[in-house]
């Protein structure tokens, strides 16, 4: 069976990046993980993925201005053949160039319901901040596409945790995290399924040719 090829981004500590190759690994996605790449030096989510023998690499935005970061991004993963990218903990908001390149194909973990707390500045522990000043008494996860707007893309699953009234910035953090985890490995998973699909129809059409 076809494994679809998967490429990460990261940014951070990768336990969605750690969620993501143990699914492929056990079998629960159809998909493999070759190759993980961070936007940040030393970040533990590169270690994770040199553990689990894949390639990983750390692009300097210094050294690529501009757009020519995610061209040099697109080289590398269009390089490994690359067919799905999701961002997991991904702290860099993707150009149109790189977006269209690969349209219905990027996923990204958002640790919120959108549409709330979501959009430019939410990101990081400042989304849960925001969830307990607010008083809400329920937040969650969200996995979406990605489009051209911040956290806009059509939604793909979602999954709630309540609120409690002793709850802190890290303990909320905590009880997302779990369902990230949980949500990012289906919606991959299906990701996977979808585009494998895809290819299968793609390959009809060329026999019919
Ligand atoms: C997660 O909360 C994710 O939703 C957000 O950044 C955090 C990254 O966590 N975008 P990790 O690096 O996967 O551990």
């Amino acid at each position: 069976m076809h494994k679809v090829k998967i490429g990460v981004l990261v940014s951070g500590g990768g336990t969605n990046l750690q969620a993501l190759m143990d699914a492929c690994e056990n079998g629960e996605i159809s998909g493999e993980v070759v190759l993980v790449i961070s936007n940040r030096e030393g970040v533990y989510a590169l270690e994770r993925a040199e553990k689990m023998n894949i390639r990983n690499k750390y692009l300097d935005p210094k050294k690529f201005p501009g757009e020519a970061y995610d061209k040099e991004l697109l080289r590398n993963l269009k390089e490994e053949g690359v067919e799905l990218v999701v961002l997991a903990g991904y702290l860099r908001v993707l150009s149109p160039l790189f977006i269209e390149e690969f349209r219905n194909r990027i996923i990204n973990i958002h640790p919120s319901l959108i549409p709330d707390f979501c959009g430019k500045g939410f990101y990081g522990e400042r989304v849960h901040k925001a969830v307990l000043e607010s008083g809400v008494k329920k937040t969650g996860a969200t996995v979406h596409l990605v489009d051209e707007g911040t956290d806009t893309g059509p939604i793909l699953m979602q999954e709630s945790v309540p609120v409690l009234m002793d709850d802190t910035v890290e303990t909320i953090q905590k009880r997302v995290l779990e369902v990230e985890h949980k949500i990012l490995v289906k919606a991959v998973g299906d990701c996977c399924i979808r585009i494998d699909n895809e290819n299968i129809g793609g390959n009809d059409e060329t026999s019919v040719d």
